[in-house]
């Protein structure tokens, strides 16, 4: 059966639209257009969530005249019009659902809300191959990195997390302390590929468990973005100049790492033989390097999201939409609102009739 989605995506500072089809047994991108407010960001350092919201407004009649034009589908044939309703910043996350809602009611369709980390969890689908449940996924972005098992029937288990800050959180903060402009992440990788990362020696911030030891599974990287900022203070007191390459590219290379190895270990200690990585950090060049390269000596087989579905798009959010509507859960309310938080956990309260928000 072909089922076709219409999908907004406003959670941060992208604004998404794009159709996706379910036709003969896989995900097909019709139309998948998105507007980066990166640049105007870019000039506050980081997000700014009033003007995210407004830009949002803006944009948002365009893209979908645009990804309607070229998927070449009607609106009211579409069996579903989706938009993420969490996690995310609520004034930007308002412009998606509300449009979402509007269109669902002006052309009788139903409406689905979907949750932000069901549609990066979505985007390795997208890819040429992936794996069939349970498998493990890595998802590193900028506002989460955890490690979750995703079982049969949309079941997400949450393994490991960060206790701070997010992975790419570090890279925007980390590209701030160097004097690189904001998302960090595409930068420090471009000019990593001109320093050592060797050069300097980074923590790998582990998580100690009040009842001993530490917590395998977990993240921190607020000591490392730390530590980048005392070495960038010690050389600049020196009067020395700041070797920003060789700085970036041990930063990759811890970060790297850190999310290379505990990942890994959480799949070998979980008798999981598939891992998967998603998320704005999973786009890093390096990171998929040593990820292919570790996982490929455990015996461990690799997927990850195509680099394009990475960072935030409408096309993942569409195809966890498709996901939901083939598992027969309900519909959302239209009565849903949004939320900054939900667990990933309880993604199945966003189809009761009484929606959680
Ligand atoms: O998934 P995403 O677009 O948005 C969230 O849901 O957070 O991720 C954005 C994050 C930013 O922190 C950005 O710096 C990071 O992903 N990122 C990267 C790369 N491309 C984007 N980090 C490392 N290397 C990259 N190539
Ligand atoms: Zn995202």
């Amino acid at each position: 059966m072909t089922q076709t989605v219409l999908a907004l995506e406003t959670s941060c500072d992208e604004t998404a639209v794009a159709v996706v089809q379910f036709k003969e047994d896989r995900f097909q991108i019709l139309s998948n257009c998105i507007s980066s407010q990166a640049d105007e960001h870019a000039k506050w350092g980081g997000v700014v969530p009033e003007i995210a919201s407004r830009m949002h407004l803006e944009k948002m009649p365009f893209l979908l005249e645009e990804a309607m034009d070229q998927s070449g589908i009607s609106i009211s044939n579409v069996d579903a019009i989706a938009a993420t309703v969490t996690p995310g910043l609520t004034g930007a996350l308002l412009v998606g659902s509300i449009t979402a809602r509007t269109l669902a009611c002006l052309h009788g369709r139903p409406f689905l809300g979907i949750h932000h980390l069901e549609g990066h969890l979505a985007s390795v689908l997208l890819s040429e191959s992936s794996p069939a449940p349970p498998y493990l996924v890595l998802l590193v972005s900028g506002g989460h990195t955890e490690l979750i098992k995703v079982g049969s029937n949309l079941s997400y288990t949450r393994l490991g997390r960060t206790h701070d800050d997010a992975a790419g959180e570090a890279f925007d903060k980390v590209a701030r302390l160097l004097g690189l402009p904001y998302p960090g992440g595409p930068v420090i990788q471009k000019v990593a590929l001109n320093g050592d990362p060797k050069a300097f020696s980074f923590p790998k911030g582990r998580v100690s468990n009040p009842e001993g030891g530490f917590y395998p599974y977990d993240f921190s990287f607020s000591g490392l973005k730390t530590a980048v900022l005392r070495q960038v203070e010690s050389i600049s007191s020196a009067g020395l100049e700041i070797p920003i390459a060789n700085l970036a590219a041990s930063f990759e290379e811890v970060v790297g790492a850190v999310l290379v190895e505990r990942s890994i270990k959480c799949a070998l200690d979980s008798n999981l033989n598939s891992l998967v990585m998603v998320g704005g950090v999973a786009a890093n060049n390096r990171l998929r390097e040593m990820m292919f390269k570790e996982a490929l000596d455990k015996s461990i087989k690799v997927y990850m999201a195509p680099k394009n579905f990475c960072t935030d798009n409408a096309a993942m959010i569409g195809t966890a939409a498709l996901l939901r509507l083939k598992s027969k859960s309900r519909l959302s309310s239209l009565n849903l609102g949004v939320s900054a938080r939900h667990g990933l956990d309880q993604c199945d309260l966003l189809y009761q009739i009484d929606p959680p928000f």
